[in-house]
Protein backbone atom coordinates (compact mmCIF):
# COMPACT_ATOMS: atom_id res chain seq x y z
CA UNK A 1 0.00 0.00 0.00
CA UNK A 2 2.69 2.19 0.36
CA UNK A 3 3.60 2.41 -3.23
CA UNK A 4 0.48 3.19 -4.25
CA UNK A 5 -0.01 5.84 -1.15
CA UNK A 6 2.62 7.79 -2.72
CA UNK A 7 1.75 7.85 -6.61
CA UNK A 8 -1.50 7.94 -6.52
CA UNK A 9 -2.08 10.35 -3.81
CA UNK A 10 0.42 13.00 -5.81
CA UNK A 11 0.78 15.50 -2.94
CA UNK A 12 -2.49 14.37 -1.61
CA UNK A 13 -2.42 13.98 2.02
CA UNK A 14 -3.25 9.78 1.76
CA UNK A 15 -0.88 7.71 3.63
CA UNK A 16 -1.71 4.29 4.07
CA UNK A 17 1.05 1.71 5.37
CA UNK A 18 0.89 -2.21 4.87
CA UNK A 19 1.45 -4.93 2.85
CA UNK A 20 -1.03 -7.31 1.68
CA UNK A 21 -1.40 -10.41 4.51
CA UNK A 22 -5.13 -11.22 4.11
CA UNK A 23 -5.96 -10.84 0.58
CA UNK A 24 -8.34 -14.07 -0.66
CA UNK A 25 -9.62 -12.96 -4.03
CA UNK A 26 -8.33 -9.61 -5.21
CA UNK A 27 -5.44 -11.42 -5.90
CA UNK A 28 -2.28 -10.32 -8.28
CA UNK A 29 -2.66 -6.85 -8.29
CA UNK A 30 0.19 -4.45 -7.04
CA UNK A 31 -0.44 -2.30 -4.43
CA UNK A 32 -1.31 0.46 -6.69
CA UNK A 33 -3.71 -1.36 -8.12
CA UNK A 34 -5.16 -2.67 -4.55
CA UNK A 35 -5.33 0.71 -3.10
CA UNK A 36 -7.41 2.19 -6.35
CA UNK A 37 -9.89 -0.96 -6.26
CA UNK A 38 -10.29 0.48 -2.10
CA UNK A 39 -10.53 3.65 -3.52
CA UNK A 40 -13.45 2.65 -5.69
CA UNK A 41 -15.38 0.91 -2.99
CA UNK A 42 -15.06 4.26 -1.01
CA UNK A 43 -16.37 6.07 -4.21
CA UNK A 44 -19.06 3.32 -5.55
CA UNK A 45 -20.71 2.89 -2.04
CA UNK A 46 -20.26 6.49 -0.34
CA UNK A 47 -18.53 5.48 2.69
CA UNK A 48 -15.08 6.15 3.88
CA UNK A 49 -12.33 2.58 4.29
CA UNK A 50 -13.38 2.27 7.91
CA UNK A 51 -16.82 1.15 6.96
CA UNK A 52 -15.06 -2.32 6.46
CA UNK A 53 -11.67 -1.41 8.52
CA UNK A 54 -10.76 -1.84 11.58
CA UNK A 55 -8.79 0.98 13.05
CA UNK A 56 -6.67 0.20 16.45
CA UNK A 57 -8.37 2.82 18.66
CA UNK A 58 -4.72 3.23 20.64
CA UNK A 59 -2.54 3.70 18.30
CA UNK A 60 -4.68 4.69 15.15
CA UNK A 61 -2.84 2.62 13.21
CA UNK A 62 -4.76 0.68 10.51
CA UNK A 63 -5.42 -3.21 10.79
CA UNK A 64 -6.78 -3.72 7.19
CA UNK A 65 -5.48 -7.70 7.13
CA UNK A 66 -8.37 -7.63 9.62
CA UNK A 67 -11.30 -9.27 8.92
CA UNK A 68 -13.33 -8.20 12.49
CA UNK A 69 -15.80 -6.06 10.79
CA UNK A 70 -19.41 -7.74 9.05
CA UNK A 71 -19.26 -5.15 6.12
CA UNK A 72 -15.86 -6.34 5.13
CA UNK A 73 -16.87 -10.02 4.85
CA UNK A 74 -20.16 -9.02 2.94
CA UNK A 75 -17.98 -6.81 1.07
CA UNK A 76 -15.92 -10.17 0.33
CA UNK A 77 -18.73 -12.02 -0.55
CA UNK A 78 -19.89 -9.07 -3.29
CA UNK A 79 -16.13 -9.16 -4.90
CA UNK A 80 -17.10 -12.62 -5.57
CA UNK A 81 -20.37 -11.81 -6.69
CA UNK A 82 -19.07 -9.23 -9.12
CA UNK A 83 -16.36 -11.69 -10.32
CA UNK A 84 -18.31 -14.56 -11.09
CA UNK A 85 -21.11 -11.96 -12.87
CA UNK A 86 -18.32 -11.09 -15.39
CA UNK A 87 -16.96 -14.29 -15.42
CA UNK A 88 -20.43 -15.85 -16.72
CA UNK A 89 -22.63 -13.39 -18.05
CA UNK A 90 -20.03 -10.81 -19.87
CA UNK A 91 -17.34 -13.42 -21.00
CA UNK A 92 -14.34 -12.14 -18.53
CA UNK A 93 -15.20 -8.46 -19.47
CA UNK A 94 -15.29 -6.00 -16.32
CA UNK A 95 -18.99 -4.53 -17.51
CA UNK A 96 -20.26 -4.94 -13.79
CA UNK A 97 -18.76 -3.23 -10.26
CA UNK A 98 -19.61 -2.18 -7.60
CA UNK A 99 -21.27 1.19 -8.34
CA UNK A 100 -23.29 -1.14 -11.06
CA UNK A 101 -25.66 -1.47 -7.89
CA UNK A 102 -24.56 0.98 -5.25
CA UNK A 103 -24.45 4.08 -7.32
CA UNK A 104 -22.77 5.87 -4.31
CA UNK A 105 -24.74 4.23 -1.21
CA UNK A 106 -24.10 1.89 1.24
CA UNK A 107 -27.67 0.16 0.49
CA UNK A 108 -28.81 -0.06 -3.06
CA UNK A 109 -32.22 0.47 -3.59
CA UNK A 110 -34.20 -2.46 -3.98
CA UNK A 111 -37.18 -0.80 -6.26
CA UNK A 112 -37.54 1.74 -8.43
CA UNK A 113 -38.33 5.03 -7.47
CA UNK A 114 -42.33 6.18 -7.20
CA UNK A 115 -44.05 8.09 -9.06
CA UNK A 116 -42.07 6.69 -12.37
CA UNK A 117 -41.27 9.23 -14.92
CA UNK A 118 -42.61 9.44 -18.21
CA UNK A 119 -40.48 7.37 -20.64
CA UNK A 120 -39.95 8.72 -24.03
CA UNK A 121 -41.24 6.31 -26.60
CA UNK A 122 -39.09 3.78 -28.12
CA UNK A 123 -36.97 4.83 -30.76
CA UNK A 124 -37.62 2.56 -33.90
CA UNK A 125 -34.39 1.36 -35.88
CA UNK A 126 -35.08 3.35 -38.41
CA UNK A 127 -34.57 6.34 -36.58
CA UNK A 128 -31.52 5.20 -34.65
CA UNK A 129 -29.46 4.42 -37.47
CA UNK A 130 -30.77 8.16 -39.15
CA UNK A 131 -30.01 9.69 -36.01
CA UNK A 132 -25.97 8.02 -36.35
CA UNK A 133 -25.90 8.65 -40.14
CA UNK A 134 -25.85 12.46 -38.88
CA UNK A 135 -22.69 12.08 -36.69
CA UNK A 136 -19.77 13.22 -37.99
CA UNK A 137 -16.75 11.44 -38.73
CA UNK A 138 -14.31 11.05 -35.92
CA UNK A 139 -11.62 12.00 -38.06
CA UNK A 140 -13.04 15.15 -39.39
CA UNK A 141 -14.08 16.26 -35.22
CA UNK A 142 -10.53 15.57 -34.66
CA UNK A 143 -9.70 17.80 -37.67
CA UNK A 144 -11.76 20.74 -36.66
CA UNK A 145 -9.83 20.30 -32.93
CA UNK A 146 -6.66 20.69 -35.10
CA UNK A 147 -7.65 23.97 -36.85
CA UNK A 148 -8.72 25.15 -33.74
CA UNK A 149 -5.86 24.99 -31.68
CA UNK A 150 -3.67 26.56 -34.60
CA UNK A 151 -3.18 23.88 -37.53
CA UNK A 152 -0.93 20.86 -38.26
CA UNK A 153 2.04 22.74 -36.91
CA UNK A 154 0.47 23.96 -33.42
CA UNK A 155 -0.71 20.07 -32.67
CA UNK A 156 2.61 18.57 -33.29
CA UNK A 157 4.52 21.43 -31.49
CA UNK A 158 1.62 20.36 -28.76
CA UNK A 159 2.58 16.68 -28.94
CA UNK A 160 6.21 16.82 -28.98
CA UNK A 161 7.87 20.17 -28.15
CA UNK A 162 9.26 20.32 -24.48
CA UNK A 163 6.97 21.91 -21.81
CA UNK A 164 7.77 24.14 -19.18
CA UNK A 165 4.97 26.07 -17.14
CA UNK A 166 3.89 27.34 -13.90
CA UNK A 167 0.49 26.81 -12.27
CA UNK A 168 -1.53 26.78 -9.34
CA UNK A 169 -2.86 23.11 -7.89
CA UNK A 170 -5.73 23.20 -5.76
CA UNK A 171 -6.16 19.94 -4.06
CA UNK A 172 -9.03 18.10 -3.26
CA UNK A 173 -8.63 19.56 0.13
CA UNK A 174 -8.67 23.08 -1.20
CA UNK A 175 -5.31 23.90 -0.56
CA UNK A 176 -3.41 26.22 -3.50
CA UNK A 177 0.03 25.39 -4.11
CA UNK A 178 2.60 26.89 -6.66
CA UNK A 179 3.93 24.14 -8.81
CA UNK A 180 6.73 23.91 -11.54
CA UNK A 181 6.02 21.25 -14.38
CA UNK A 182 8.11 19.94 -17.36
CA UNK A 183 7.43 17.56 -19.96
CA UNK A 184 10.19 16.75 -22.21
CA UNK A 185 10.87 12.98 -24.19
CA UNK A 186 7.79 11.77 -23.03
CA UNK A 187 8.84 12.08 -19.15
CA UNK A 188 7.30 14.49 -17.07
CA UNK A 189 8.07 16.36 -13.66
CA UNK A 190 6.19 18.31 -11.25
CA UNK A 191 7.69 20.31 -8.27
CA UNK A 192 5.98 22.32 -5.64
CA UNK A 193 6.22 22.61 -2.06
CA UNK A 194 2.99 22.27 -0.05
CA UNK A 195 2.19 24.69 2.95
CA UNK A 196 3.47 22.38 5.19
CA UNK A 197 6.20 21.72 3.49
CA UNK A 198 8.90 19.99 2.29
CA UNK A 199 9.29 20.51 -1.09
CA UNK A 200 8.16 17.61 -3.12
CA UNK A 201 8.94 16.53 -6.74
CA UNK A 202 7.59 13.98 -9.24
CA UNK A 203 9.05 12.10 -11.78
CA UNK A 204 7.60 10.26 -14.43
CA UNK A 205 8.48 8.41 -17.72
CA UNK A 206 8.03 5.06 -19.98
CA UNK A 207 11.02 3.52 -17.65
CA UNK A 208 8.95 4.24 -14.75
CA UNK A 209 9.86 7.54 -12.15
CA UNK A 210 10.42 8.70 -8.55
CA UNK A 211 9.39 11.16 -5.99
CA UNK A 212 11.50 12.84 -3.45
CA UNK A 213 9.42 14.39 -0.19
CA UNK A 214 8.87 14.06 3.83
CA UNK A 215 9.72 10.15 3.19
CA UNK A 216 12.77 10.82 1.27
CA UNK A 217 13.52 9.46 -2.76
CA UNK A 218 11.42 6.67 -3.81
CA UNK A 219 11.41 4.96 -6.87
CA UNK A 220 8.76 3.73 -9.17
CA UNK A 221 8.34 0.49 -11.15
CA UNK A 222 6.90 -2.12 -13.05
CA UNK A 223 2.94 -2.14 -13.59
CA UNK A 224 3.06 1.08 -10.66
CA UNK A 225 5.40 2.91 -13.57
CA UNK A 226 2.54 2.40 -16.20
CA UNK A 227 -0.31 3.71 -13.76
CA UNK A 228 2.00 6.83 -12.91
CA UNK A 229 2.51 7.77 -16.04
CA UNK A 230 -0.72 7.74 -16.69
CA UNK A 231 -1.85 9.89 -14.09
CA UNK A 232 0.70 12.54 -15.07
CA UNK A 233 -1.05 12.38 -18.53
CA UNK A 234 -4.11 13.17 -17.38
CA UNK A 235 -3.10 16.93 -17.28
CA UNK A 236 -2.31 16.24 -20.96
CA UNK A 237 -4.37 18.21 -23.54
CA UNK A 238 -5.27 16.02 -26.30
CA UNK A 239 -2.87 15.83 -29.20
CA UNK A 240 -5.32 15.94 -31.62
CA UNK A 241 -4.17 12.06 -33.03
CA UNK A 242 -6.91 9.76 -32.62
CA UNK A 243 -6.76 5.70 -33.27
CA UNK A 244 -7.75 4.33 -36.03
CA UNK A 245 -10.82 2.70 -34.57
CA UNK A 246 -12.41 5.77 -32.94
CA UNK A 247 -15.75 6.92 -34.04
CA UNK A 248 -18.73 9.76 -32.86
CA UNK A 249 -20.28 7.49 -30.39
CA UNK A 250 -22.92 10.26 -29.41
CA UNK A 251 -23.43 13.97 -27.96
CA UNK A 252 -24.13 15.58 -24.73
CA UNK A 253 -24.07 19.29 -23.44
CA UNK A 254 -21.17 20.28 -20.92
CA UNK A 255 -21.79 23.32 -19.00
CA UNK A 256 -24.32 24.53 -21.72
CA UNK A 257 -21.81 23.45 -24.66
CA UNK A 258 -22.78 20.79 -26.66
CA UNK A 259 -20.32 18.07 -27.76
CA UNK A 260 -19.82 15.42 -29.48
CA UNK A 261 -18.53 11.95 -28.07
CA UNK A 262 -15.77 9.91 -29.42
CA UNK A 263 -14.91 6.76 -28.51
CA UNK A 264 -11.15 6.12 -28.83
CA UNK A 265 -9.82 3.46 -26.85
CA UNK A 266 -6.42 3.01 -25.58
CA UNK A 267 -6.20 -0.66 -25.16
CA UNK A 268 -8.49 -3.64 -24.21
CA UNK A 269 -8.54 -2.90 -20.52
CA UNK A 270 -8.55 0.93 -21.21
CA UNK A 271 -11.21 2.88 -23.10
CA UNK A 272 -11.30 6.56 -23.71
CA UNK A 273 -13.81 9.10 -24.43
CA UNK A 274 -13.12 12.85 -25.89
CA UNK A 275 -16.24 15.76 -25.44
CA UNK A 276 -15.30 17.86 -28.18
CA UNK A 277 -17.13 21.33 -28.28
CA UNK A 278 -19.27 21.12 -31.58
CA UNK A 279 -18.97 25.10 -31.80
CA UNK A 280 -15.57 25.47 -31.23
CA UNK A 281 -14.25 22.57 -32.13
CA UNK A 282 -12.01 22.38 -29.04
CA UNK A 283 -12.03 19.21 -26.35
CA UNK A 284 -13.76 20.37 -23.45
CA UNK A 285 -13.44 16.53 -21.40
CA UNK A 286 -11.77 13.36 -21.34
CA UNK A 287 -12.92 10.01 -19.27
CA UNK A 288 -10.35 7.64 -19.51
CA UNK A 289 -11.32 4.00 -17.83
CA UNK A 290 -9.19 1.25 -16.49
CA UNK A 291 -10.59 -2.18 -15.67
CA UNK A 292 -10.17 -3.69 -12.57
CA UNK A 293 -11.30 -7.20 -11.38
CA UNK A 294 -14.41 -5.79 -9.83
CA UNK A 295 -15.53 -2.76 -11.50
CA UNK A 296 -14.16 -0.08 -13.98
CA UNK A 297 -11.68 2.78 -12.53
CA UNK A 298 -12.56 6.39 -14.05
CA UNK A 299 -10.04 9.59 -14.53
CA UNK A 300 -12.13 12.77 -15.44
CA UNK A 301 -10.18 15.83 -17.34
CA UNK A 302 -11.88 19.00 -17.91
CA UNK A 303 -10.35 21.38 -20.38
CA UNK A 304 -11.17 25.13 -19.74
CA UNK A 305 -9.93 28.53 -20.64
CA UNK A 306 -8.49 27.89 -23.93
CA UNK A 307 -4.99 30.77 -24.41
CA UNK A 308 -2.60 31.18 -26.73
CA UNK A 309 1.17 29.51 -25.45
CA UNK A 310 3.86 29.93 -28.27
CA UNK A 311 1.13 29.86 -31.17
CA UNK A 312 -0.58 26.81 -30.02
CA UNK A 313 -3.89 27.42 -28.10
CA UNK A 314 -3.89 25.39 -24.69
CA UNK A 315 -6.12 24.96 -21.96
CA UNK A 316 -5.06 27.28 -18.80
CA UNK A 317 -7.33 25.46 -16.62
CA UNK A 318 -7.29 21.75 -16.23
CA UNK A 319 -9.23 19.66 -13.12
CA UNK A 320 -8.68 15.96 -12.97
CA UNK A 321 -11.07 13.98 -10.74
CA UNK A 322 -10.56 10.52 -9.88
CA UNK A 323 -11.72 7.80 -7.03
CA UNK A 324 -9.01 8.95 -4.89
CA UNK A 325 -9.40 12.58 -3.25
CA UNK A 326 -5.77 13.20 -3.75
CA UNK A 327 -5.65 12.09 -7.14
CA UNK A 328 -7.88 14.81 -8.47
CA UNK A 329 -7.24 18.90 -8.41
CA UNK A 330 -7.22 22.10 -10.10
CA UNK A 331 -4.09 23.41 -12.23
CA UNK A 332 -4.83 26.82 -13.36
CA UNK A 333 -1.28 27.66 -15.33
CA UNK A 334 0.17 31.12 -15.04
CA UNK A 335 2.62 30.62 -17.98
CA UNK A 336 3.39 27.98 -20.63
CA UNK A 337 6.07 28.07 -22.55
CA UNK A 338 6.28 25.24 -25.83
CA UNK A 339 9.89 24.78 -27.42
CA UNK A 340 12.11 25.95 -24.78
CA UNK A 341 14.33 23.22 -24.20
CA UNK A 342 14.64 21.21 -21.39
CA UNK A 343 17.78 19.89 -19.32
CA UNK A 344 16.61 16.16 -19.58
CA UNK A 345 19.11 15.88 -16.32
CA UNK A 346 16.63 17.45 -14.40
CA UNK A 347 14.68 14.13 -14.68
CA UNK A 348 18.06 11.99 -13.26
CA UNK A 349 16.54 10.72 -9.93
CA UNK A 350 18.86 12.26 -6.93
CA UNK A 351 21.24 9.97 -5.03
C1 LIG B 1 -16.79 -2.01 1.22
C2 LIG B 1 -15.75 -2.50 2.09
C3 LIG B 1 -14.36 -1.95 1.96
C4 LIG B 1 -13.97 -0.63 1.95
C5 LIG B 1 -14.85 0.60 2.01
C6 LIG B 1 -12.55 -0.63 1.90
N1 LIG B 1 -12.06 -1.90 1.87
FE1 LIG B 1 -10.13 -2.47 1.89
N2 LIG B 1 -10.68 -4.42 1.75
C7 LIG B 1 -11.98 -4.88 1.71
C8 LIG B 1 -11.97 -6.31 1.50
C9 LIG B 1 -13.19 -7.21 1.39
C10 LIG B 1 -10.62 -6.70 1.43
C11 LIG B 1 -10.08 -8.11 1.18
C12 LIG B 1 -10.16 -8.45 -0.28
C13 LIG B 1 -9.88 -9.89 -0.59
O1 LIG B 1 -9.84 -10.73 0.31
O2 LIG B 1 -9.67 -10.21 -1.79
C14 LIG B 1 -9.84 -5.49 1.61
C15 LIG B 1 -8.45 -5.43 1.64
C16 LIG B 1 -7.70 -4.31 1.88
C17 LIG B 1 -6.27 -4.28 2.06
C18 LIG B 1 -5.33 -5.50 2.08
C19 LIG B 1 -5.22 -5.98 3.52
C20 LIG B 1 -4.41 -7.24 3.66
O3 LIG B 1 -5.00 -8.32 3.75
O4 LIG B 1 -3.16 -7.15 3.66
C21 LIG B 1 -5.91 -3.00 2.27
C22 LIG B 1 -4.51 -2.47 2.53
C23 LIG B 1 -7.11 -2.20 2.18
N3 LIG B 1 -8.18 -3.03 1.96
C24 LIG B 1 -7.14 -0.83 2.30
C25 LIG B 1 -8.29 -0.07 2.18
C26 LIG B 1 -8.30 1.37 2.19
C27 LIG B 1 -7.08 2.27 2.32
C28 LIG B 1 -9.60 1.76 2.08
C29 LIG B 1 -10.15 3.18 1.99
C30 LIG B 1 -9.62 3.96 0.87
C31 LIG B 1 -10.40 0.54 1.99
N4 LIG B 1 -9.56 -0.54 2.06
C32 LIG B 1 -11.76 0.52 1.85
C33 LIG B 1 -13.11 -4.12 1.86
C34 LIG B 1 -13.15 -2.75 1.90
C1 LIG C 1 -25.77 -7.00 -8.31
C2 LIG C 1 -25.86 -5.84 -7.47
C3 LIG C 1 -24.69 -5.60 -6.52
C4 LIG C 1 -23.36 -5.47 -6.82
C5 LIG C 1 -22.71 -5.57 -8.18
C6 LIG C 1 -22.69 -5.17 -5.58
N1 LIG C 1 -23.58 -5.14 -4.56
FE1 LIG C 1 -23.17 -4.82 -2.60
N2 LIG C 1 -25.10 -5.06 -2.13
C7 LIG C 1 -26.12 -5.30 -3.03
C8 LIG C 1 -27.38 -5.35 -2.33
C9 LIG C 1 -28.72 -5.56 -3.00
C10 LIG C 1 -27.09 -5.14 -0.97
C11 LIG C 1 -28.07 -5.04 0.18
C12 LIG C 1 -28.56 -6.37 0.58
C13 LIG C 1 -29.61 -6.19 1.66
O1 LIG C 1 -30.19 -5.11 1.78
O2 LIG C 1 -29.80 -7.15 2.38
C14 LIG C 1 -25.66 -4.98 -0.88
C15 LIG C 1 -24.98 -4.78 0.32
C16 LIG C 1 -23.63 -4.53 0.41
C17 LIG C 1 -22.94 -4.27 1.64
C18 LIG C 1 -23.56 -4.23 3.02
C19 LIG C 1 -24.14 -2.86 3.24
C20 LIG C 1 -24.78 -2.68 4.59
O3 LIG C 1 -25.67 -1.83 4.65
O4 LIG C 1 -24.39 -3.38 5.52
C21 LIG C 1 -21.63 -4.05 1.33
C22 LIG C 1 -20.50 -3.70 2.28
C23 LIG C 1 -21.50 -4.18 -0.11
N3 LIG C 1 -22.73 -4.50 -0.63
C24 LIG C 1 -20.33 -4.03 -0.81
C25 LIG C 1 -20.21 -4.23 -2.18
C26 LIG C 1 -18.96 -4.12 -2.89
C27 LIG C 1 -17.62 -3.78 -2.28
C28 LIG C 1 -19.24 -4.40 -4.20
C29 LIG C 1 -18.26 -4.49 -5.36
C30 LIG C 1 -17.22 -5.47 -5.18
C31 LIG C 1 -20.67 -4.65 -4.30
N4 LIG C 1 -21.22 -4.54 -3.07
C32 LIG C 1 -21.32 -4.97 -5.48
C33 LIG C 1 -25.98 -5.43 -4.40
C34 LIG C 1 -24.81 -5.40 -5.09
Amino acid sequence: MRKFALVIALFGAVAVHAEQKNVQLLTNLSDWQLGAVMDNFTASLGVHCDTCHVRNEETKQWDFPNDAKQEKKTAREMIRLVLDVNEKSFHGHTVVGCYTCHRGKESPSLMVALPVPPIPPTKSEAEETAERKAYPAAKDVAAKYVAAIGGEAAAKKLATAPMTAKASRVGGNGQAMPIEVYRSGGKFMMRGTPAEGPAMTQMYGPEGGWMTGRQGVHTITGGDAATALASARAYEPFDGTLPEKARVVGKETIDGHETWIVGASIDEHTRQRLYFDATTGLVLRRVVSMDSPVGRLPTQTDFDDYRDAAGVKVPFTVRVAGVNGGQSATRKYTSIDLGAPVDEKMFEAPK
